[in-house]
């Protein structure tokens, strides 16, 4: 009987180290999965990809499938070009013609070219998408289904998946300007973004506390603006510094690295230049821009500086353009942020220069509320001011459009009117771009509440790192947020929200693994938020398919915060 029940062990062993199953049941949830798991393809090694031999980037998914099937299972598949028979193949299909006599295809949407298919049958795996983008969303979705284990062969249920994001911008901002984060970082970053299908990579590249983007015109603005000479010792009400220089900037050179990086995982980079506030570290470097002159240092500590570029002065436009300039020829982006958020107007209100040119454009204060009042350090009311930075944004609009591009500003852009064809990023809640729609400008949706991942995800504040602890944003709190509310919005304008944005603010955050365990495991609940549809969403459900991602999270090396609230 004893060596029955051996032998019954070593069997079930022998078996498992042989053959482990494949579940479907990933982060983000697809549209439509029809699994059938009763039956299954053996997938095992040697076995061969096929790809589109003359596509760089099908081959390019191809390798990509490949290592991560390695990674998850051990199993080693080979590429096979322009072998249809091999047992996995990834195809690109043409969209369907607009009608039987036309030759034209319709013209896709944004979410539908990064649409998939993806079956397993007793052939094998076959995935078919109308674009690359779509190819490599199916490989990621494949890559999720895998057991984590060191086996044989891998079990794919049969299933039948359909898919499709709900939102065509799937964004995640990191802050380099308050801690500058290594290109070697920002990659794994990025990995992690595409691991759960998003699509724009938000590069806060200046702040008040650091420049961090090489402009060649002006060399001695990232040299000297990227280094504070100290920084403030948490809690940051008592002024205490560490009295060690501190700075860091990204070459071209490696900002066109990481667009290539991101670019071969179908992710945007989403540049920002943050002004005409947070601009404290190019104010050190070139007094001049400011309203009183100077000098300024690189700001050593958090919060709002007072000390903003001059609106009045004329050089201010030239030094934006030559910035922008710059910034448009290293970022292919069709996106550009101009920031725009928390700029206290006090220096304006008393300089003469601001004051001339108010009254040069004939501006005046109206008495009106408008959304995109209120906040930290912002001038309420549609003032005389505020109408001078929409003047500025105004002008780096018709900059950004002549260069192709479309400008995006955070919700304050709304205060002083907002210009033509600005998108509004709205992130002190949702109400600044809820107006900004009724205005039929687009939108992305970034309500700190909601999508701050600066702050903690667990109630207990002793069980995590420090960070911004004004509230708790937990994976719960996350998940719940829907941005199309019927109430608020028609069906047409909620056609503006593009999408939903999660931000990585990093006053308190200086270390890669402390930035990764903010951003996980929350980003796997902004990622249904952003990819999946409403009545798809239950978090409790969530919850039971996170222990899957968190095994590709421990196989990838991502540190995440492992207590879900
Ligand atoms: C912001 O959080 N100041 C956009
Ligand atoms: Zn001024």
């Amino acid at each position: 009987m004893k060596r029955l029940g051996l032998l019954i062990l070593v069997c079930v062993c022998v078996f498992s180290a042989w053959a482990q199953r494949a579940s479907y049941n990933i982060i983000p949830l697809p549209k439509e999965v029809k699994a059938d798991t009763t039956q299954f393809f053996t997938l095992a090694n040697g076995m061969g990809i096929a790809y589109d031999e003359g596509n760089a980037e099908s081959t390019r998914i191809a390798q990509f499938l490949q290592e991560w099937v390695k990674q998850a299972t051990g199993v080693e598949l080979q590429l096979t070009a322009a072998d249809k028979k091999a047992p996995i193949s990834l195809s690109l299909i043409a969209p369907a013609k607009k009608s039987k006599k036309s030759k034209q295809p319709v013209e896709l949407t944004a979410q539908q070219k990064e649409s998939y298919t993806l079956t397993v049958n007793k052939e094998g795996v076959q995935i078919s998408a109308y674009e690359p983008a779509g190819l490599f969303r199916a490989a990621q979705t494949l890559r999720k289904s895998l057991p984590i284990a060191k086996g044989q062969s891998v079990e794919l249920p049969y299933v039948q998946i359909t898919d499709q994001p709900r939102f065509s911008y799937r964004g995640v901002l990191l802050d380099c300007g308050r801690h500058f984060f290594s290109v070697e970082f920002i990659k794994q970053f990025l990995d992690a973004m595409a691991l759960h299908g998003c699509n724009q990579f938000h590069w806060h590249l200046t702040e008040d506390q650091g420049w961090r983007f090489e402009v060649k015109a002006l060399p001695d603005l990232a040299k000297k603006g990227s280094v504070r000479e100290k920084s403030i010792i948490a809690p940051s009400k008592v002024r205490l510094y560490d009295n060690i220089p501190y700075g860091g900037y990204y070459t071209q050179e490696e900002c066109r690295e990481i667009v290539r990086y991101a670019a071969e995982r179908y992710i945007n980079v989403v540049p920002e230049i943050d002004m005409p506030g947070h601009m404290q570290s190019a104010l050190h470097v070139f007094p001049n821009l400011g309203c009183t002159g100077g000098p300024y240092p690189v700001a050593p500590h958090w919060g709002v500086m007072r000390e903003v570029l001059c609106g009045g002065n004329p050089e201010t436009l030239k030094f934006l353009k030559t910035v922008f300039g710059e910034l448009c020829d290293v970022f292919p982006s069709p996106y550009i942020h101009i920031g725009g958020d928390e700029c206290p107007k006090e220096r304006w209100q008393k300089c003469p220069k601001c004051q001339a040119k108010i009254k040069e454009l004939g501006l005046t204060t109206e008495n009106v509320k408008v959304e995109g009042d209120g906040g930290r350090g912002s001038q309420d009311g549609r003032s005389a001011e505020n109408k001078l930075q929409s003047y500025i944004n105004h002008e780096i609009e018709q900059f950004l459009a002549s260069r192709g591009r479309s400008m995006i500003g955070w919700d304050e852009i709304l205060a002083g009117g907002l210009t033509e064809d600005a998108i509004v990023m709205s992130w002190r809640g949702t109400k600044g771009g809820v107006a900004a729609a009724k205005q039929k400008h687009r939108v992305i949706m970034s309500p700190n509440v909601f999508s701050y991942i600066d702050h903690p995800q667990l109630k207990d504040l002793s069980k995590s790192p420090r960070t911004t602890d004004s509230y708790v944003v937990s994976c719960s709190k996350m998940y719940s947020f829907e941005p199309l509310v019927p109430e608020e919005l028609t069906k047409e304008e909620g056609e503006c929200i593009l999408g939903v944005q999660a931000n990585l603010w990093t006053e308190h955050v200086a270390y890669p693994e402390h930035a990764l365990y903010q951003l996980l495991p929350r980003l796997g609940a902004m990622s249904e938020v952003q990819w999946c549809n409403p009545e798809q969403k239950d978090f409790e459900n969530w919850k039971k398919r996170l222990p899957q991602l968190e095994k590709l999270y421990d196989r990838m090396g991502l540190v995440y915060c492992n207590e879900v609230e």
